[in-house]
Formats: C-alpha cells, structure tokens, sequence
C-alpha cells in the first residue's frame, strides 16, 4: 500500500506516517516548505504551492489512497485575512489535489479528509452522532461545511471519500494538550468558562488508528475521530492536576477575559460538543485509550 498525505509534516500528520510505516505502507507527501522535502524509499516529499496552483504530479504515482490534513493552524488569532487563510488552506488545497488529478489522469481510490467536531452545534446536553445535520453557527461550522463540500467533490472522479471529524488531539508534542498542562504545572492551570463545556477528546495513537482503521477496511462516510468517554472542561484540568499533583487555580478563567484576550477564536476553547464513537467502534475499531485517567498516564 501507498498513500499519499497532505500536511505529513505536523502533528497528526507524523503520527499517521509513523503508523503507516509500522505497517509496511510507502508515504509520499505533499508539503508548502521546500526545506521539509526528504527523499527516502518510505517517505518522499513533494512540493506544493497552493495560491500559485503548483503542485509536482509525480506525488501521484503508485497510490492507493490519499489522506488530507493539511490546514493553517485553528489555534491563531482570527483575523479577517487569516480566516480566508484557514478556508483556503483547505479548500483550495483539495481542490488542487482534485483538478490535478482530472487532468492527469492518475486513477486514485479514495480520499480520507479530516475534519473537525466543531461543525456540531455547541451543547451541553446533546450527544452527537455522524448522521446529524445541524451546524454551529460559527466560523468553525462555516469551515467544516466548505472542508467536507470540497473532499465530496472526489465523488465525481469515482473515488470513495471519507471523512474523519476529529475531536481534541492529546499528544505530547503539539496541538492543544502541551498548552492545557503546562499552566497546571506552574500552579496557574484553570477551567475555562463554566467549566461544563464538554471536551470529546481523543490520544493522538487511536487518532492515527483510526485513519489506518478507514483506510485498510475502505469504509466511506463520515467518522467521529473521538474517545469513547468524553469529559467536561473542568473534569479534564482536574485530572490534568491530579496526575501531576497539583490544584487548579479557582476560580475558573471567565469566558468574556478569554473573549477580550483571543476574539473570536475563544469560541474553540468555550463551545461543548458531546460526541459519540459509536459508529467507528461498529465498524471494527478498538480504542487503545478509551478513558482520559489511561489516556493522560501515557501522555505524562
Ligand atoms: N489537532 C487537533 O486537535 C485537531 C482537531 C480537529 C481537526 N484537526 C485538523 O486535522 C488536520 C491536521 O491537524 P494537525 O494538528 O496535525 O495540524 P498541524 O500540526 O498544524 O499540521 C498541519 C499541516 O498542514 C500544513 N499547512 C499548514 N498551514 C498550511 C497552509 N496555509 N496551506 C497549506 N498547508 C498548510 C503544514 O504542512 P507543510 O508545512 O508540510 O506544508 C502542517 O504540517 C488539520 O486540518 C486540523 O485542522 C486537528
């Protein structure tokens, strides 16, 4: 097996690779940054410029499925230009990757997308599944929509296209887990908001399973890329103190300081989504890390 991986370079991107190597699969992958291109038999990198339309087609040979993730990072200030950055980053991408392959004539079986849990609208008490239609009435649920609209368009190259909506990655070396726990090491770690925000996270290795999980069992349709126990906002810096023996500063960071210090953005630490791992469990994966206590005992 060969695939072909956008944004290979960042978090999730290097985990998937990492897996994709344990089991013997070839990565190639597309990258924005000419210095990240390594040239391996296993892993071999290929440039792309998406405002400029570029891309070395060569990323195509021999491939048996392509995994987008790549996307200018959620986590910045939400600037007008930056938002057009965040769409664009992953829209026009996918659409570079589709209009290529049009025109080239490469015959690829599928797309798996990622995608993310903020399209659900935000709830303390609504469990989601993969087959509601609501959206949050958010920038997040702006981009989602747009996001899965352009990997459905592989649909009319007759590729099978999933979908992975991902929760919050736990990992150690990126993304959101590093910037909730460091505060609580320095005794300043709090809840956000009310705290009772629900946060449907999942390790970073169940993550990257379970893209390998779609991808080896050719399953098609939308995924929740989350655990199967969730937790609120609150329970999840509690437990982030209790095993590194600290207390949470009380009380809690207000939302409207959280509204003043990141705009818009504040939304992705204060809005709740109660999602379920059914419908991937159903259909053959079993989660490594299912609890946060087992999930937080590997990442610290
Ligand atoms: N981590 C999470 O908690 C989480 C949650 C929900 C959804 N997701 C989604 O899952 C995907 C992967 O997440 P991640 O945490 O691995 O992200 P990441 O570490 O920020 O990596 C994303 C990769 O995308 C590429 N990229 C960055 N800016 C870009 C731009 N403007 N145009 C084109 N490519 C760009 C980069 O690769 P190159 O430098 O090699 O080009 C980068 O390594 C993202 O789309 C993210 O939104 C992540």
């Amino acid at each position: 097996m060969q695939v072909l991986i956008t944004g290979a370079t960042g978090l999730v991107g290097s985990q998937i690779t990492k897996l994709c190597h344990q089991k013997g699969f070839k990565v190639n992958y597309l990258t924005t940054s000419k210095g990240k291109i390594e040239d391996q038999p296993e892993y071999k990198g290929f440039y792309w410029n998406i405002e400029n339309r570029e891309i070395d087609e060569n990323c195509f040979k021999n491939v048996d499925a392509i995994i987008h993730l790549a996307g200018a990072d959620i986590a910045k200030r939400w600037t007008s230009s930056y938002k057009k950055e965040i769409i664009a980053s992953r829209t026009q991408s996918a659409d570079l990757l589709l209009e290529t392959l049009k025109n080239s004539g490469f015959k690829i079986p599928r797309l798996i997308s990622a995608s993310a849990i903020g399209i659900y609208p935000s709830s303390l008490e609504k469990l989601y599944f993969e087959d509601d239609k609501s959206v949050d009435d958010s920038f997040l649920g702006e981009v989602v929509v747009l996001w899965e609209a352009s990997a459905d368009k592989f649909e009319d190259l007759g590729m099978e296209v999933a979908k992975i909506r991902i929760g919050l990655v736990l990992a150690r070396e990126g993304g959101a887990f590093p910037k909730l726990k460091d505060p609580v090491s320095f005794n300043v770690g709090t809840a956000f908001g009310s705290g009772k925000q629900w946060q449907s996270w999942i390790h970073i290795e169940d993550l990257a399973g379970i893209f390998l999980c779609v991808l080896e069992n050719k399953l098609s349709g939308v995924f929740n890329g989350v655990a199967p126990n969730p937790v609120t906002n609150e329970e999840m810096m509690k437990e982030i103190a209790a095993q590194l023996n600290k207390s949470i500063w009380l009380p809690n960071v207000p939302a409207i300081a959280l509204k003043v210090a990141l705009g818009e953005m504040s939304t992705v630490l204060l809005s709740s989504q109660l999602v379920s791992s059914d419908k991937i469990e159903k259909a053959g994966y079993e989660f490594r890390y299912k609890n946060l206590i087992k999930a937080l005992e590997d990442l610290l």
